[in-house]
């Protein structure tokens, strides 16, 4: 919804007065897929699908939470914060408001109404859009009142941490650092070893970017991310001592075939040679970008899906049969999952001349392999978390 309809909104729902609006992204990462929790390079952008919340302070030691995308509504009492888990809506919001009190960040009472437009379950992160639109809303208010401030990075940390210790998924730092850093026009690439980075003008010649939601609902804790990681600490149980590496990122392919690959075996073998695959596949993607290679570019995106198909196993049929439509359609040059997987999105390299071709053509396939839609996005790259003035 846009800036002045919020506002009507909040004001309807708590009294006429002055609005705040606090905004962060959600995310596509373009390739580096799951290899930030193994230390690797990842390239998400940030898009124009966002969480706005509109907030106003209450003069109480309580958040009011609505949101305009569910009649759920949530109540938290600031001096008891930690107590709200479980919630049919308002997790997130909890989980960062109980970190950030525990960090030293003076909480003042507020009205808040949550505006996302990410999709939920669609894998451009919706969740970290609100953790990290929270995160920076409590800072900012905070720091009006002569309290603790956090950077933009800090602000990634404290929303990916309120999903690890409150929300139990232990996902890593990719989507949380993008939807704070984003940067209109640019990806980000992300060393998640030390949260280094630096931004890669998208610039993609005569192709454009086609995000392309499966509508088979991805989610993080009904799936087997965690077990996924576990496989990961299994296999770098064993390389780290082997071959003096702390990460599995830091192995390159020539030595996970000449010493590696023979220390493993079944599933976690398969698990490694991704990590070990797909961080190599990053290095590449940005030397593509930065020599508008993109045939190059578009053959990596899809290399790194049959990857996940058949060494990560994060697929799934409709991913599966979304891509599959997507690469055999007019004018892509290459197509991939994006995000956890499981179910959410792909994202597809497109001519820019072909894209009413392709999205027709790949929506047809699609329908006739799993029998209903997906929504298409032409994605436009955004700025991360901010305040709206
Ligand atoms: C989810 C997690 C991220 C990352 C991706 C896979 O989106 O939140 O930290 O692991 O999956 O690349």
């Amino acid at each position: 919804m846009d800036d002045k309809t919020l506002k009507q909104k909040f004001c309807e729902l708590y009294g006429d007065g002055e609005v705040r609006l606090f905004a962060a992204a959600g995310r596509v990462n373009l390739i580096g897929e799951h290899i930030d929790y193994c230390g690797g390079l990842v390239l998400p952008a940030a898009l124009e699908l966002r969480c706005t919340i509109a907030a106003r302070k209450n003069c109480t030691k309580k958040w009011r939470l609505a949101a305009t995308t569910t009649s759920l509504t949530a109540e938290f009492d600031l001096e008891k914060i930690g107590e709200y888990k479980d919630l049919k809506w308002g997790n997130y919001q909890a989980g960062v408001a109980y970190i950030m009190q525990n960090d030293g960040f003076d909480l003042t009472g507020l009205d808040l109404l949550y505006d996302c437009t990410v999709p939920f379950g669609s894998g451009l992160s919706s969740s970290a859009a609100i953790e990290v639109a929270t995160a920076f809303m409590i800072s900012a208010f905070s720091g009006e009142s002569g309290g603790k401030t956090a950077n933009l990075t800090e602000i990634a940390v404290y929303g990916k941490r309120a999903e690890n210790e409150y929300c139990g998924v232990s996902c890593g730092i990719m989507d949380q650092f993008a939807s704070s850093r984003g940067k209109s026009g640019n990806a980000i690439l992300l060393d998640c070893a030390t949260l280094k980075f630096d931004y890669v003008p998208l610039k993609l010649g005569d192709c454009e970017l086609v995000i392309a939601n499966s509508n088979k609902p991805h989610s993080l804790v009904a799936s087997k991310y965690n077990e996924r990681r576990s496989e990961c600490e299994s296999a770098l149980a064993v390389l780290s001592p082997a071959l003096g590496v702390r990460s599995l990122a830091e192995i390159t392919p020539e030595m996970f075939e000449t010493s590696g690959e023979k220390l493993l075996s079944g599933k976690v073998k398969d698990r490694a040679r991704h990590v070990v695959y797909e961080c190599d596949r990053v290095k590449r993607a940005v030397t593509a970008l930065k020599t508008g290679d993109m045939p190059l570019f578009g053959k990596l995106l899809n290399e790194s899906h049959y990857s996940l198909r058949d060494l990560y196993e994060v697929t799934g049929a409709e991913l599966d049969a979304l891509s599959d439509g997507a690469r055999s359609s007019s004018g892509c040059l290459g197509s991939r999952m994006t995000g956890g997987g499981f179910g959410g999105s792909t994202v597809s390299l497109v001519k820019k001349d072909k894209v009413d071709a392709f999205i027709r053509e790949t929506s047809a396939k699609y329908r006739a392999a799993v029998g209903y839609e997906a929504t298409f996005y032409t994605a436009a790259v955004s700025d991360g978390a901010r305040e709206v003035l």
